[in-house]
């Protein structure tokens, strides 16, 4: 925010260190700048340009005797480029000040306040600050005649076959046959960007054609939109967002647009499609509350935003507020804190998993990103390390997200200094020295031992967290010391620990020791669901558990169950069916079972309760929402009066239970004359015990 225009205050000469940093400031922005638009090559994350430029500006502010005509913060940037030809907007494209906190949002009110009139109170709109481009699209009588990039403020590029690839841009308006009339010339403003799965499709293409990979959105919806062929713009799926009207003439009677909202909703109205989730608040402490919920919505959003921005309602009140510098006052952005930063890949590391599979951890420069230091991030796997080529050594950029773990994003190619080593995959195990495997098709590397000790301390690990076998005070100190101490090799050894193998390790107290043998007796006493999940069988998480915990009843029959049989249980697939069969083949597998149940572990699943048998022998489907219950409770509570649950909908099957926003299954049932039953008919039904309607002859 600009205060240098606010005479009245009293300045202090900036001190020598505050010359000298600005000085700094100034000349490592010019790098950047440089490096951003010249080369296409820059080196630092855009929030770090950003907290940069913003210490040089609350410099210039406080000492505006330090502003110097070269200074970056002296002009806006610019995005011209030689290949297309320039248009001068019809007025200038401004920026927006930033705000970083509560305080920032209270100053720059009571600071408009005070260039009001004494009564003045305002409301404010609230809208995601798209992080895309900035572009002007111009309307004459209804028709799309061009569309300008924001260039330098004043002039811009022209892209007009390039943004009409967009099809969220309308080519007449109004879109529909009964929108508003349009004026005779508008022109307006909004955001280009990539949504943010069609950012991934097009990584995916380029995965698949073996092509290096885009890392970041925003410049790549830059590159997109300045193609000199627009049949590249074309093939990869651009969204633009309209969120201002930059210039109308001839305004249809009828209509107004005093406020930003009323002007949002025109917008709508005619056919542009704007911010979703823009909302209007009638203070600005109603605004303040909000920015936490849409910190958090962040990673929930469909595209990219770094901030939200604040418009004063009342366009004359903006109007009235004027200018400072590029940055209309009646509107501001808040920031919020950087999610990605730069540091230095030191080394990597590499973990094993429970199943085997390698996964490569960088070492990094501790680098501060949005309030937390972070010292490690995962590469994810071997092959994003290769189809990124991160090299240790490299500045590489580090994207952190909600409570995500942080990871590469990939590396800062022009900053390279040529020392940098590739990073490739082991070709044995760090921990047990096996060879390495990378199976066919498959992004992961693995060790395939079973034995290696890596693999042992992750699985009992796993069958002792909770979700799983829930064993309290079996962590993984605990876990690794048992391990070395030679007491387990695998899961089942975990019963047969005794007081005294325990007592004369350091460390394990007597108190310790009663309570961990106790936890461990304990968790004999899991649910069937619980013991499967803990077994760590690939695909069967807690739900698939659950599912075959109560389709077989046991863990014998559930061991000798064919792939077949398996694959008969609507929620199995074929894969994940071959995967169990063989899983319980393994003779090792097999006596780890035994072994588990001669501890006194639980394998059987509990006796399900009936209730009746009302609707023995009939099938059902369920679909959509039901008013009360969720669809598993509506399951059991079919199958615990006789009836039973399929996955889709057949000539066989009796009802179709159905509840809100329905799937495909209401229309099949439909198609096929099965009755239909809403919960309340279902309760009927149970209650009842009437059969008969459902008893159809086979067609
Ligand atoms: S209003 C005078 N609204 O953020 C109007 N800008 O950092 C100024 N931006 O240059 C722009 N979302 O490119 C506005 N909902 C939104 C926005 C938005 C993203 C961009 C815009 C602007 C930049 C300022």
């Amino acid at each position: 925010m600009s205060n240098a225009d606010d005479l009245t205050e009293s300045r202090q000469q900036p001190t020598d260190e505050e010359v000298l940093r600005a000085a700094q400031l100034r000349a490592e922005l010019h790098q950047h700048i440089y490096r951003y638009n010249v080369l296409a090559a820059p080196i630092i994350a855009d929030a770090e340009y950003d907290a940069l430029y913003h210490e040089l500006r609350r410099l210039e502010e406080a000492h505006p005797e330090l502003i110097t005509q070269d200074s970056p913060t002296q002009r806006a940037g610019s995005d011209l480029s030689e290949d297309f030809p320039k248009v001068r907007h019809p007025a200038p494209i401004l920026s927006l000040a930033n705000a970083y906190s509560a305080d920032d949002l209270r100053e720059w009110e009571t600071r408009n306040l005070k260039l009001l009139p004494a009564d003045t109170t305002l409301d404010y709109t609230l809208e995601p600050k798209l992080d895309g481009l900035s572009v002007v699209l111009t309307y004459e009588n209804g028709v799309l005649t061009q569309a300008a990039t924001r260039g330098n403020g004043i002039l811009g590029d022209v892209v007009t076959p390039n943004i009409r690839t967009i099809r969220t841009v309308p080519l007449r308006i109004p879109a529909r046959p009964d929108g508003p009339p349009p004026p005779e010339r508008l022109a307006v403003r909004g955001e280009v960007m990539f949504l943010k799965p069609d950012f991934e499709a097009l990584n995916q293409r380029q995965k698949e054609a073996d092509l290096p990979l885009y890392m970041n959105p925003r410049n790549t919806a830059s590159g997109t939109l300045k193609q000199k062929d627009s049949r590249i713009t074309a093939s990869r799926t651009l969204t633009m967002y309209t969120y201002a009207i930059v210039e109308a003439v001839g305004i249809p009677s009828g209509i107004t647009l005093d406020k930003q909202w009323d002007m949002l909703e025109y917008l709508r109205d005619l056919g542009f499609h704007v911010p979703p989730t823009a909302a209007l608040y009638p203070t600005l402490d109603h605004i303040i509350q909000q920015i936490p919920a849409w910190e958090s919505r962040r990673n929930q959003l469909d595209f990219e935003i770094d901030g939200v921005v604040i418009k004063v309602n009342d366009l004359r009140a903006a109007d009235e507020l004027g200018v400072s510098g590029k940055d209309p006052r009646g509107a501001i952005a808040y920031k919020f804190p950087a999610q990605e930063g730069t540091t230095k890949l030191l080394d990597i590391v590499v973990n094993v998993g429970r199943t085997g599979r390698l996964n490569p951890n960088a070492i990094l420069e501790p680098i501060y990103i949005g309030g937390v230091t972070i010292r490690n991030a995962t590469l994810h796997n071997f092959d994003y390390v290769h189809a990124h080529d991160i090299r240790i050594g490299d500045s590489v950029v580090i994207q952190r997200s909600g409570d995500v773990i942080p990871y590469v994003v990939g590396p800062v190619v022009a900053a390279r200094s040529g020392d940098e080593t590739p990073i490739l995959p082991p070709e044995r195990c760090p921990f047990c020295q096996t060879l390495i495997e990378h199976p066919e098709g498959v992004v992961d590397y693995y060790c395939p031992n079973r034995q290696c000790p890596e693999r042992i301390y992750r699985s009992i690990g796993f069958f002792a967290s909770r979700g799983a076998m829930d064993i309290e005070g079996l962590g993984g100190m605990t876990v690794k010391i048992l391990i070395e101490q030679g007491l387990i090799k695998d899961e089942g050894d975990l019963f047969f620990l005794t007081a005294e193998q325990l007592l004369p390790l350091e460390r394990f107290a007597e108190k310790k020791v009663e309570n961990l043998l106790n936890a461990i007796a304990a968790a004999k006493e899991r649910p069937l669901e619980r013991v499967l999940t803990a077994l760590g069988i690939d695909g069967a998480g807690s739900t698939v558990s659950a599912v075959l915990a109560r389709e077989f009843g046991s863990m014998q029959a559930l061991a000798n169950a064919s792939a077949e049989t398996l694959d008969d249980i609507p929620q199995i697939g074929t894969v994940l069916a071959q995967g169990m069969a063989d899983w319980f083949a393994d003779a090792r597998n097999r006596a780890l079972i035994d072994k588990l149940k001669s501890a006194g572990v639980n394998m059987l699943a509990q006796e399900r309760v009936r209730h009746g048998s009302s609707l023995e022998g009939q099938s059902f489907v369920l679909t959509g929402t039901l008013p009360t219950m969720t669809r598993d409770e509506a399951a059991e509570l079919i199958e615990a009066h006789g009836g039973k649950i399929a996955s889709s909908v057949s000539k066989k099957t009796n009802y179709v239970v159905v509840g809100a926003s329905p799937g495909s299954k209401a229309d099949k049932a439909l198609k096929l004359g099965v009755p239909i039953l809403g919960q309340a008919e279902l309760l009927q039904l149970i209650e009842s015990g009437k059969t008969s309607d459902g008893s159809r002859s086979e067609q």
